[in-house]
């Protein structure tokens, strides 16, 4: 009888707490003044937040559409990868729309502007189409500045990875033009009507101090959807970052030693073969070659799409030093043959061949030039003839 009495109190007591817990996320509008006068900002979110429901779309008329305004501040890149073809930025973005249900009389309340949290009244659900991210976080909750005409504006900063295809044909010397795309993820174009804020308004706060990349400008672009779900079209936003790569630290780091280890090779032409060691030298090169073209394929994507100059070049190098492997391990093999061994045959039959190669093409311009003598001398016999 006490145990199940106990069992219901505390099965009554797990509820209560569960109770809290789901509503302490909540915001409370009471219509009591508990703590005796107020401040206007307090009595003013009372009178205009009674009843507010933050799932309907914020008109009095429904035909209305929401004009839903977006705007992006870039304030860093934080990585990008080529190999994952992902750039990480840290931006802010500017939301503007108008809530018909949140106007005050300014001269009855002498107050322009409150601050709300964005999580109590409606928000556009805006989506990023290309994040890369393993999850949608999401947006913090900050504030919302609410204008007495209804006019909202609700900034938060924002982490975002998002895929973009970064063409590395001429890295390290290359640009890249990188998209963050915006949507609203179930209001069509009739209901809310996204746009962007102007391209004079994507602000670059971006300072490349220490940075791999510069980032120009920012520039905006709407275009409508269609979706097989829906008739209706779907705006979409896209803010194309352009930006490019500060090339300094590859050319150090990655150029010059190989053009500088492609010069060493040559020096394996002048290195006397008693010596032994021309194949050591030629090899060595090479090797040290290999480890560069790792150092660029490893942050290179591995797709046939673009194949990067960087990489043609370590690989012709490579080409190049191996051919001069082959020459010094020939030369090597020849000068330390047996002094009366006479060469292969082929060898015997390439030189005969390469002999009358050389011989022919003297022998028909002589020809040639005979009969051309012999034609002019001809013409002019019959000009003077005549
Ligand atoms: C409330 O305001 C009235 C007049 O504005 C003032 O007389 C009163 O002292 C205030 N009460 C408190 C608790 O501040
Ligand atoms: C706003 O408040 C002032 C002062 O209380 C009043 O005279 C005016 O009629 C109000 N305006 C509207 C549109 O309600
Ligand atoms: C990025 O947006 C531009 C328009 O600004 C568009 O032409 C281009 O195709 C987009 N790139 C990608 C990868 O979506
Ligand atoms: C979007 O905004 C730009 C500039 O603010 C404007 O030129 C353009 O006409 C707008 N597009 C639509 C469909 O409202």
């Amino acid at each position: 009888m006490t145990l199940s009495r106990l069992w219901g109190n505390i099965l009554v007591l797990c509820c209560g707490l569960g109770w809290i817990v789901e509503t302490g996320d909540a915001y409370t509008w009471t219509a009591d003044m508990p703590h005796g006068n107020a401040s206007v900002e307090y009595r003013l979110k009372q009178f205009l937040m009674r009843g507010y429901d933050i799932t309907s779309r914020p008109v009095r008329k429904d035909s209305t559409a929401i004009d839903c305004q977006l705007g992006m501040s870039l304030f860093h890149i934080l990585d990008t990868s080529e190999r994952h073809q992902t750039v990480s930025a840290l931006m802010s973005l500017r939301v503007h729309w108008r809530d018909e249900y949140i106007r005050w009389n300014r001269s009855e309340y002498k107050i322009d502007k409150i601050w709300i949290p964005a999580r109590s009244i409606w928000r556009p659900d805006l989506i990023i189409t290309n994040y890369a991210n393993d999850e949608y976080s999401d947006y913090i909750n900050t504030n919302a500045i609410v204008e007495w005409t209804g006019r909202v504006m609700w900034t938060f900063p924002i982490v975002v990875k998002m895929y973009c295809t970064l063409d590395v044909r001429y890295f390290p010397f290359d640009t890249q033009d990188c998209n963050v795309t915006f949507m609203s993820w179930t209001y069509d174009g009739y209901r809310l009507n996204l746009n962007h804020t102007g391209a004079k308004d994507q602000k670059v706060y971006y300072e490349p101090r220490n940075q791999e990349w510069m980032v120009t400008v920012i520039v905006p672009w709407r275009e409508n959807q269609m979706y097989p779900c829906c008739p209706e079209p779907f705006p979409v936003l896209h803010f194309t970052i352009h930006m490019y790569r500060r090339y300094l630290f590859y050319v150090i780091n990655l150029i010059c030693p190989c053009l500088l280890i492609y010069c060493v090779s040559f020096l394996g032409f002048f290195l006397p073969i008693e010596s032994g060691e021309k194949v050591n030298l030629e090899i060595t090169v090479l090797l040290a070659l290999v480890v560069f073209l790792l150092m660029v394929s490893e942050n290179m994507p591995p797709t046939p799409d673009a194949v990067p100059v960087v990489g043609l070049l370590f690989s012709v190098t490579m080409v190049m030093v191996a051919l001069a492997v082959v020459m010094a391990v020939t030369v090597t093999f020849v000068f330390f043959a047996q002094p009366h061994t006479p060469p292969p045959a082929y060898i015997l039959r390439l030189a005969r061949f390469y002999r009358r190669w050389r011989r022919r093409p003297a022998a028909t311009a002589a020809a040639a030039a005979a009969r051309r003598h012999q034609r002019v001398h001809q013409q002019q016999h019959i000009l003077c003839g005549g």
